[in-house]
């Protein structure tokens, strides 16, 4: 057990956290949809989208716990079966994979689709119950022209109890499904997550931060600092990665909390070779704003004022024997620098002066780097 990350195994991604920040809407509106439906006796469909870490697997699967815990509707329990079909891929592995979630195991060859959905009603019927079939990545399945989707809407819905799906992919699948299975989803069946907003992110990082980390190894600001960058996707995958790749940098550190720094090589170590082909490319300015932008950047700060990184500059440019430009070509530079993804403009609001930050690699890393590069070019020069 680190002294930080006290309770890694919470970052895993197979980890399903107790609730789920920002979705609470979500979660209920498909809960109620659930429940309406099988207190009836009868089965529900939805389809889930959205992007890359929006939340999709962890909502279907939030919702198959809560109503297998949620106790009988119309007399019967409800259990969850989950699927990862990117992995399993076509109609039999798939098939078979209900057929033990059901308790039942059958050789895998020599038998139809059709017998196999025979002996999964058996299976049920051994210990009737709703089952709520979640069907994450069922892009790779739908395009190969599944038949699994039909024969599992249209499953008679008896006294053993329904059959209900969750379809989850990154984008509408409905388009590959035949007519019939497609009936299925009606336009209120299907749920489009938005990408989380950088204050979304913020708050899953408090939450996640307190079950995964010791108390006090982490602030509201370097929290701030990771929601800003994973904002740009909505990626809560991303933003807890970069959680935890700080903490251990932290750790490695044998600091006692997570400073900015930690952050920036949590997120170098995810992409460096990105930043090293971008800043081959730079012209001698632009190199010094950066290294007056990293040096600004020393001890435990997150950020700098334009102001403070431009006296930086000149100084750094003095050194080297280069004019330092203008004040205004010191700012269409930093504008520049930004749009390569190298720094980061946050706009002075209410009249304080905007500010700079460098989320790309650690700021001590890419001193030495521009040091490098600097110091090569003069050779070259002279
Ligand atoms: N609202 C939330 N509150 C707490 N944790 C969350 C929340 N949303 C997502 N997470 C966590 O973020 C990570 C990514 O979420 P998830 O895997 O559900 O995304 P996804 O949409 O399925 O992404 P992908 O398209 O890559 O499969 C998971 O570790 C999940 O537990
Ligand atoms: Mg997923």
């Amino acid at each position: 057990m680190g002294r930080i990350l006290t309770a890694e195994e919470t970052l895993d991604p197979g980890f399903l956290p107790g609730k789920l920040v920002r979705r609470e809407r979500e979660t209920q509106a498909l809960l109620r949809r659930y429940r309406e439906a099988l207190g009836r006796g009868v089965a529900a469909h939805h389809l889930l989208t959205g992007g890359v870490g929006s939340g999709k697997t962890a909502l279907a699967q939030r919702i198959g716990e809560e109503l297998q815990r949620g106790g009988k509707l119309a007399s019967l329990p409800v259990h969850k079966i989950y699927v990862n079909c990117w992995r399993r891929a076509n109609d039999r592995t798939i098939l078979q994979y209900l057929l033990r979630g059901v308790g039942v195991s059958l050789p895998d060859r020599g038998y139809s689709l059709s017998e196999m959905l025979d002996v999964l009603e058996q299976g049920i019927r051994r210990s009737p119950r709703h089952l709520l079939v979640v069907l994450d990545e069922v892009g790779a399945l739908v395009r190969q022209e599944t038949k699994i989707i039909y024969l599992l809407t249209r499953a008679p819905e008896v006294e053993l109890g329904s059959i209900s799906l969750v379809l989850v992919a990154p984008e509408d699948v409905l388009p590959y499904l035949d007519a019939p299975s497609r009936s299925s989803f009606g336009v209120t069946h299907r749920m489009q997550l938005a990408p989380y907003t950088e204050e979304d992110l913020a708050a899953i990082l408090a939450y996640r931060a307190g079950l995964a980390l010791a108390p006090g190894s982490f602030s509201d600001e370097v929290l701030a600092q990771i929601a800003g960058i994973a904002a740009a996707n909505g990626d809560a995958r991303f933003a807890l990665e970069l959680l935890g790749g700080a903490a251990r940098a932290a750790e490695h550190d044998g600091a006692l909390a997570i400073a900015p720094e930690h952050v920036r090589a949590s997120k170098g170590s995810l992409y460096p070779t990105l930043t090293e082909s971008k800043i081959e490319g730079l012209g001698t300015h632009p190199l010094l704003v950066l290294l007056a932008v990293a040096r600004s950047l020393r001890g435990p700060k997150s950020t700098t004022t334009t102001e403070v990184a431009r006296q930086a500059y000149a100084r750094a440019a003095e050194e080297r024997g280069e004019r330092p430009v203008s004040r205004v070509s010191f700012w269409r530079t930093a504008r520049e620098l930004e749009r390569e993804g190298l720094l980061v403009v946050e706009p002075g609001e209410r009249g304080r002066s905007a500010r700079l930050r460098i989320d790309e690699v650690p700021a001590s890393f890419l001193e030495t780097v521009l040091n490098e590069r600097l110091a090569g070019r003069r050779a070259g020069k002279g």
